[in-house]
């Protein structure tokens, strides 16, 4: 796994934007794994400015998201369907029908699920994945005991990722228990991996993921199983890591040509 620290938030998502926008550029078709929470946020703003200012075409694209609340519709402010429009499609030129969540509607959920399967296998698999990381060390929400060869599949949530996510909620609405989520094994199939961490918050789980040993009770940690992943945090979030001088080494001596 690469590990690259930059000094903020900010810097780390423009250099994930920077990363998804040489992709789009070299495969107008691509097709992009997407995340919700509060850590895609800075790139898919600099995403939204590169396709403003810069040109950035999504108008082929298609997108699978890693996860859904279930018993959500997609008019719900807190369903992931409507965070990825506000956040993000509203502002560029995809395409509606290309862009794909898990249905947190889904009556007949197993069914649901294999049909998510089936759509990214239809579209060519994934080439770039983005994914953040939960306090208790969850990628999509594939909390700990999560089978490192998981497919979507339903999840119950743990209290902690219930309180973590409880402020995108309204006050007297209760967030929910279940959720749809990419498995493991799913993430893993995608070309590439982006793990986003930012913030003190994220210290603890990154350091676990990044430099503990790969175990089901730290889903983050299967990205070791991964031959392109790349782990892009900020200074906050990495103070944890024993190996952070190594890491920040190997950023600034990368040979011109590996660059992004
Ligand atoms: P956050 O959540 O981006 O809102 O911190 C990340 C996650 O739970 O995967």
């Amino acid at each position: 796994m690469e590990v690259i620290i930059q000094p903020t938030a900010e810097e780390a998502s423009a250099l994930a934007a920077r990363i998804f926008g040489v992709l789009v550029r070299s495969k107008p078709a691509a097709v992009l794994g997407l995340a919700t929470g509060s850590t895609p946020l800075g790139l898919y703003a600099e995403l939204i400015r590169l396709h403003r200012e810069e040109g950035l075409d999504f108008s082929k694209v298609t997108t699978f998201n890693l996860d859904e609340y279930l018993g959500l519709g997609p008019e719900h402010p807190a369903s992931y369907h409507h965070f990825m429009w506000e956040n993000l499609f509203r502002h560029i030129n995809i395409r509606p029908e290309n862009t794909n969540l898990p249905d947190g509607l889904a009556r007949d959920v197993a069914t649901s699920c294999a049909v998510y399967e089936e759509r990214i296998r239809a579209a060519g698999g994934i080439d770039l994945q983005v994914v953040g990381i939960g306090s208790d060390g969850h990628i999509g929400f594939n909390e700990p005991g999560s089978s490192l060869a998981s497919r979507t599949r339903i999840k119950t949530l743990t209290e902690r990722t219930r309180a973590d996510n409880a402020p995108f909620f309204g006050p007297a609405e209760e967030v929910p228990y279940h959720v749809i989520t990419m498995g493991i094994g799913t993430i893993l199939e995608a070309r590439e991996v982006l793990l986003l961490g930012f913030g003190p918050r994220k210290a603890e789980a990154l350091a676990a993921a990044i430099e503990g040993p790969v175990s089901p009770m730290v889903p983050a940690s299967a990205l070791h199983f991964h031959p392109r992943t790349r782990a892009l945090l900020d200074e906050a979030a990495a103070v944890r890591l024993q190996r952070g001088n190594y890491y920040r080494h190997v950023f600034a001596n990368k040979p011109v040509w590996q660059r992004v």
